[in-house]
């Protein structure tokens, strides 16, 4: 998990409010925001100190001391007052958020589309050429990019902190969300809608690259040389396929069992069964994790039944045997 949160440099150097801003749209949200919070804060200290100027001027000022004020029934200029100058405020707050909502929705028609899938508890990408990553999204700097997002169980939601962009995905229907990253980097996603268990691990990161490493990246990523060894072949799905969120291969604990050691070994089972992690268990935790869940290890993992290839698969098992 530690090594998904991928952007602390990134929240840290922005301000007390927001994270640095990396898109398009981060300078028109982040006026806006400034605009209500120092105008309400403006209106906060006017509002008490009028309030304290009263509570002092009329006060009791002594035992029997009784003040009879003019009988008022109205004062037009007060009442213009009051009411016209927050009008005016109001409507310019939704004219400006309003435009910039509409800006956000509506993608320029040269956009690059991108599909995102989220699912308990992972997400999912896929490019035009059929290219799909786990837990990363890769996309050109300076380049509009239309999200078209779904979810295959509950609802989720996509939250990108420094393009200041969320957007819920739900099941059986499309969402959308465009934006256009204004720097190269790596910037965090989160999950921002409660979907169960793994909630708080449903991350992934955005890699934003130039546009020739983009074209690059995609020509070569994803595509696993049917010459190369297994072991290669699960190292390099380890970390593309978001393995490495939750498995170290160091020994240490994390979201799931560590890799080290791991094949040949006695696994005890919640439940007080135990099994030996051989090449059936294995391919099963993997298709099916929630089959056989580990003692002291909550049953978080999203199967991965239909994202992985039975070659790949039989990579993870091999570069598993090598971690000893
Ligand atoms: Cu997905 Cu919270």
């Amino acid at each position: 998990m530690d090594n998904k949160i991928v952007n602390e440099i990134l929240i840290s150097s922005g301000n007390f409010w927001m994270p640095a801003g990396a898109s398009t749209f981060s300078s028109g949200i982040d006026s806006l925001f400034n605009f209500i919070v120092w105008g309400s804060t403006l209106l906060f200290f006017a509002i008490v100190a009028i309030t304290l100027y009263f509570i002092v001027k009329y006060r009791r000022r002594h035992a029997g001391h009784n003040y009879n004020g003019p009988h008022v029934t109205h004062n037009t200029f007060l009442e213009l007052a009051w009411t016209v100058p927050p009008l005016i405020l109001v409507t310019i707050i939704f004219y400006w958020g309003f435009s910039d909502f509409l800006k956000m929705s509506v993608a320029p028609q040269n956009g690059e589309e991108i599909r995102v899938v989220g699912k308990k508890w992972l997400w999912q990408f896929e490019y035009k050429n059929g290219t799909k990553t786990l837990g990363e999204l890769v996309v050109p700097v300076n380049t509009p990019i239309k999200l078209i997002m779904s979810s295959e169980d509950v609802i989720h939601s996509f939250y990108v902190p420094n393009f200041r962009i969320k957007r819920d995905v739900l099941p059986n229907r499309y969402t959308t969300q465009w934006f256009q990253a204004k720097r190269v980097g790596n910037f965090q996603v989160f999950c921002t809608e409660y979907c169960g268990d793994g909630h708080s691990e449903m991350l992934a990161s955005v890699r934003v690259l130039s546009h020739k490493d983009y074209v690059k990246w995609l020509k070569e990523a994803g595509s696993v040389s049917p010459d190369m060894p297994l072991d290669q072949v699960g190292e390099k799905v380890y970390a593309a396929k978001a393995c490495i969120t939750c498995h170290s291969i160091d020994g240490s604990a994390k979201t799931g069992p560590t890799w080290k050691g791991l094949f040949g070994s006695t696994r005890k089972l919640v439940g007080g069964t135990s099994v030996v992690a051989d090449e059936n268990y294995i391919r099963e935790s993997i298709k099916n994790p929630a089959a056989k869940v580990v003692e002291g290890f909550g049953p978080v993992m999203p199967p991965y039944e239909g994202l992985l290839s039975d070659r790949e698969i039989d990579g993870v098992i091999e570069y598993i045997k090598k971690l000893k």
